[in-house]
């Protein structure tokens, strides 16, 4: 026979409350029940195993790749050498055809931050690669190589499957690399990152101590060299620090990071885009100007007008601060960017709107509002299904910890909110369909805390909310 004890009951009771809290009393969407103890994030100490200095004399490390190209067949190699530069070649070849190795070479870089000087910072373009194909490739002089591999995208297409991770404001501390652990071991297998800003946080260190830019490429270099990271700046990437004399905003990420803009007629390395498989990827930079006639609004001006979604069905826009987000930190800081551009992406009905900044999650129906005219009232936000998802996931798990303040009642706009670390995947089936999912760190790895199917907002424009009143 099972007999309750009261306390177990009350517990019963307890729980049933906060589940129909959940579910009856909140005006908009779903606020996660499950509540995370606010814990401190503790930055990994810099002897952790994550940053060790690979062996040899010299020996590359950081090694980062990111496409290199606008469709998918050039890949960027990134390394830095700490005492020399070294060799500036990488030798590759592909799995199919080991015989031939062919070699690419790049430049190298280095920079002084106050009293910081960075190591040598290789870039080396690899072009004319297959598509679909495994490639491995060497970096480094006689002693100190080293081996990666990366596979290339399939050939751009409408109905081409792939899957994306999705991450932002990863850090360094211990829950960034639960965060970065939980990806790799996500069983739907992420092929590239969609990185939505803020990298190190080196910033938060005395004198921005760009060591923590040295640490942090060396902890992701387990994913980032052998998969690419798309990389979208935030403000943490800004290191405009006067007090230091340091007066060029993004000095250390342009050094450390390029990424292929040209390619795209972009003029600076913060706006830029992409075609992989079947999806085109806009990046935006909430920390450049973005007002009527600057070189961004321009840029994506007329950049929307030239995505052929009978070529790349999926519209992605990756920016660091998010345009609706209802928690009680950043409050509106997206604002001005929404009303420059909003428009524009219910013209030319983007599927999803990736962001971070916000130390949470949020996912939010698909909802415009640009009907609004300072004199009309209408100034709140409509369901539209022309309209993108916007999705904020600044939850990687940095130093600055957790955003857990939120603005109380939920918006309708609001779909799901949870403040947990995690990171997501969108997981691209053909034109019309992708699984996208968000897994927070606290569950095992296959578990999808938050779930929907996108339907393409091209091919097929259908509603997905289940439940805007
Ligand atoms: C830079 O200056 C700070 C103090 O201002 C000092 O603690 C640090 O050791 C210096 N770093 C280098 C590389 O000289
Ligand atoms: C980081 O995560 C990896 C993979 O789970 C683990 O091997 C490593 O010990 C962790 N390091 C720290 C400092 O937590
Ligand atoms: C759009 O892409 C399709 C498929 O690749 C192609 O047939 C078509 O010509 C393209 N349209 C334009 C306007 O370039
Ligand atoms: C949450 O944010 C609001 C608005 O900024 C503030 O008034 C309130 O004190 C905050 N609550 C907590 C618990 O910090
Ligand atoms: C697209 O993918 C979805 C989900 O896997 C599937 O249900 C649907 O049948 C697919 N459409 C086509 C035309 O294959
Ligand atoms: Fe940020």
């Amino acid at each position: 026979m099972i007999s309750f004890s009261s306390s177990s009951i009350c517990f019963i009771i307890f729980l049933s409350i906060l589940l129909f809290d959940s579910v009856l009393l909140c005006n908009g969407g779903k606020t996660s029940i499950y509540v995370r103890k606010a814990e401190k994030t503790v930055e990994m100490p810099l002897n952790s195993d994550v940053f060790q200095i690979p062996p040899g004399c010299n020996a590359p490390q950081q090694v980062h790749i990111t496409q290199g190209d606008h469709v998918g067949k050039a890949v960027i190699v990134s390394w830095v050498t700490p005492d020399e530069p070294g060799s500036k070649t990488v030798v590759y070849w592909s799995e199919k055809n080991c015989e031939v190795k062919k070699k690419a070479v790049g430049k190298v870089y280095t920079y002084k931050f106050y009293n910081y000087t960075s190591g040598f910072i290789h870039h080396c373009t690899i072009k004319n690669l297959e598509y679909d194909t495994k490639y491995y490739y060497v970096v480094g002089d006689r002693n100190s190589k080293r081996k990666f591999w990366f596979t290339t995208p399939p050939p751009v297409g409408p109905d081409v499957p792939y899957t994306f991770g999705i991450m932002g404001d990863l850090g360094q501390t211990y829950d960034s690399n639960i965060t970065l652990t939980h990806y790799e071991r996500n069983p739907r297998n992420g092929q590239a990152v969609l990185f939505v800003g803020d990298l190190s946080y080196a910033d938060n260190h005395p004198n921005h101590d760009n060591v923590r830019w040295d640490t942090w490429a060396r902890f992701v270099e387990r994913s980032v060299a052998y998969q690419p990271w798309i990389w979208t700046t935030g403000n943490h990437e800004i290191d405009f620090a006067p007090e230091l004399g340091e007066k060029k905003p993004f000095k250390p990420f342009t050094h450390r990071y390029h990424v292929p803009y040209r390619a795209s007629q972009s003029t600076a390395p913060f706006w830029y885009s992409i075609k992989r498989a079947s999806a085109y990827i806009i990046v935006l930079s909430s920390y450049s100007a973005y007002g009527k006639y600057t070189p961004q609004y321009q840029w994506l001006e007329e950049e929307l007008p030239k995505v052929n979604r009978s070529e790349t069905p999926w519209l992605i826009v990756l920016v660091h601060s998010p345009w609706y987000n209802s928690y009680n930190y950043h409050y509106m800081e997206g604002e001005t960017m929404r009303v420059m551009y909003e428009p524009w992406f219910v013209e030319h009905k983007v599927d999803i709107v990736l962001a971070g900044h916000v130390h949470a999650y949020e996912r939010s129906e698909r909802i415009s509002n640009v009907a609004y005219t300072i004199v009309n009232g209408k100034c709140r936000p409509t369901k539209d299904q022309s309209a993108p998802v916007y999705i904020t996931i600044g939850d990687g798990g940095n130093i600055e910890g957790l955003a857990n303040n939120m603005t109380e009642p939920q918006p309708e706009y609001s779909a799901y909110r949870e403040a947990s670390f995690g990171h997501a995947i969108f997981d691209i089936k053909n034109r019309t369909h992708a699984r996208y999912s968000w897994h927070r760190n606290h569950d095992g790895y296959a578990v999808e805390a938050d779930s929907m199917w996108f339907f393409n907002r091209f091919w097929h424009p259908v509603d997905e909310s289940s439940q805007w009143g």
